[in-house]
């Protein structure tokens, strides 16, 4: 099939590739002009397993012009949806890109399908996204077919998890919208759930923020087994063997960050309560994690006057596997230390260059230099940490790195 993709972020460029690898003619439309000289010289400008391998194999075409869409079949809409302060949507990116496919829609002949992939509240494109589309002229469901089919992808391991999907979800306007993108996950070997447009939205934002809500849970339970002298993790390995409750998700730490699953859990929060409903539960996951960072450095503050004292921080990035500091719990860690007028110094193996964006006044090192501090704050659970000598150091773990229990002080945050 002919495609196009609005917005080469993350979602954008790994189906893009994807999708291209499969055998379909793909065109990404990217406003970011550094993006696109980036992806077409090849290099992306996102780290993803696999992914520079791929954008060197396969054909796909990258520029900043709309016209791309006039002879294509399918269009995914993949820009970024950012939060306002209260979680609500910014929704200018996507408002922005369905008035640019309505005037392409308005000389455009052929049927196509626009499939929305951006993650927004439920709703959106029923009330938003259809009537920008519908500006054309042209009537949804007879001259286009509106899709709305999320992604579940995590970051590090995008590729793999779009070829070897859990599920894929599809909601259509109509039945034609449907069958159309049927037609192009055809060979994919996962259960495809048919559903409604806004069904389709609220499966992701639930989906996510479930996951926000299992890490709150057994960073709670953690923080309950710390005071009781309980190991959180042999009761989450207990847990784990239950198939209703799954192993997954379940490591006790500093909490969650990532340009997902805290922006969708504060978007369903304020969803919830523009259609007047108080989601007290999602509001008590948010408040925990934002806590959860903090105490890292309360722990901290038992062992270590932190007015003047050296701190190392092991990993910045939020998660291991890649550059993103997105929502980092090292953000709070970091901005309470120096608010506490410790010098920092930090160290990530991906993650360091973003970091800095942030945080120029942060020196940043080596792993072993880092250990050269009065201290040090495990904050990412990179597979190398585990091989540092922590002996004679303290260290106060927010990851679970076993072997920095050698260290002469050593405290876990949930352990
Ligand atoms: C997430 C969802 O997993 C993915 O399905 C969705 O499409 C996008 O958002 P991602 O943001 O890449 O993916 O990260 P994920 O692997 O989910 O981890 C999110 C955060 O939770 C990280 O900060 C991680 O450190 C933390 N986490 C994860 C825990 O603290 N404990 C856990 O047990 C698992």
């Amino acid at each position: 099939m002919i495609i196009s993709i609005i917005g080469a972020s993350y979602v954008g460029l790994i189906i893009g590739v994807c999708l291209a690898k499969a055998g379909n003619e793909v065109a990404l439309i990217e406003l970011d002009l550094q993006k696109v000289d980036a992806i077409n010289s090849k290099r992306s400008s996102i780290y993803e397993e696999g992914l520079d391998e791929l954008l060197n194999k396969v054909r796909i075409k990258v520029n900043s012009d709309y016209k791309e869409i006039e002879n294509s079949e399918v269009v995914f809409v993949c820009v970024g949806t950012p939060s306002n302060e209260d979680g609500s949507i910014v929704l200018e990116q996507i408002e922005n890109a369905a008035e640019q496919i309505s005037k392409v829609l308005e000389r455009k002949d052929e049927y196509c399908v626009v499939v929305v992939k951006s993650t927004v509240p439920p709703g959106t494109t029923e009330d938003i996204i259809i009537p920008l589309l519908q500006k054309s002229g042209k009537k949804v469901g007879e001259d286009f077919g509106v899709c709305v089919s999320p992604e579940f992808l995590r970051e590090g391991k995008a590729i793999y998890d779009f070829m070897h999907p859990d599920r894929i979800v599809i909601a259509g306007y109509d039945q034609r919208s449907i069958d159309v993108l049927v037609t192009l996950y055809g060979d994919f070997n996962a259960p495809i759930l048919q559903t409604s447009l806004k069904t389709a939205e609220m499966i992701k934002l639930a989906s996510n923020t479930f996951l926000a809500t299992k890490i709150s849970f057994i960073n709670e339970i953690g923080n309950i087994c710390k005071q009781l002298g309980i190991d959180t993790y042999e009761v989450a390995r207990g847990m784990g063997f239950d198939g209703r409750i799954g192993s997954k998700f379940l490591n006790a730490g500093i909490g969650f960050g990532g340009s997902c699953l805290p922006k969708d859990l504060g978007m369903l929060i304020a969803r919830a309560r523009k259609a007047d409903y108080e989601p007290g539960i999602l509001v008590e996951v948010s408040k925990l994690n934002e806590k959860q960072a903090l105490k890292l450095v309360e722990l901290l503050k038992k062992h270590v006057v932190l007015k003047g004292a050296t701190i190392g921080i092991l990993g910045l990035a939020f998660k291991p596997g890649t550059d993103d500091v997105r929502d980092s719990r090292a953000i709070t860690v970091v901005q309470n230390l120096l608010q506490e007028g410790a010098m920092v110094k930090a160290y990530d193996p991906l993650a360091g260059e973003n970091f800095k964006k942030l945080f120029p006044q942060v020196e940043y090192v080596n792993k072993e230099e880092v250990l050269n501090s009065d201290a040090i704050l495990i904050v990412t659970e990179w597979e190398e940490f585990n091989h540092l000598d922590y002996h004679g150091k303290k260290v106060i773990d927010g990851r679970r790195i076993l072997k920095a229990r050698e260290a002469s002080v050593y405290e876990g945050i949930c352990w």
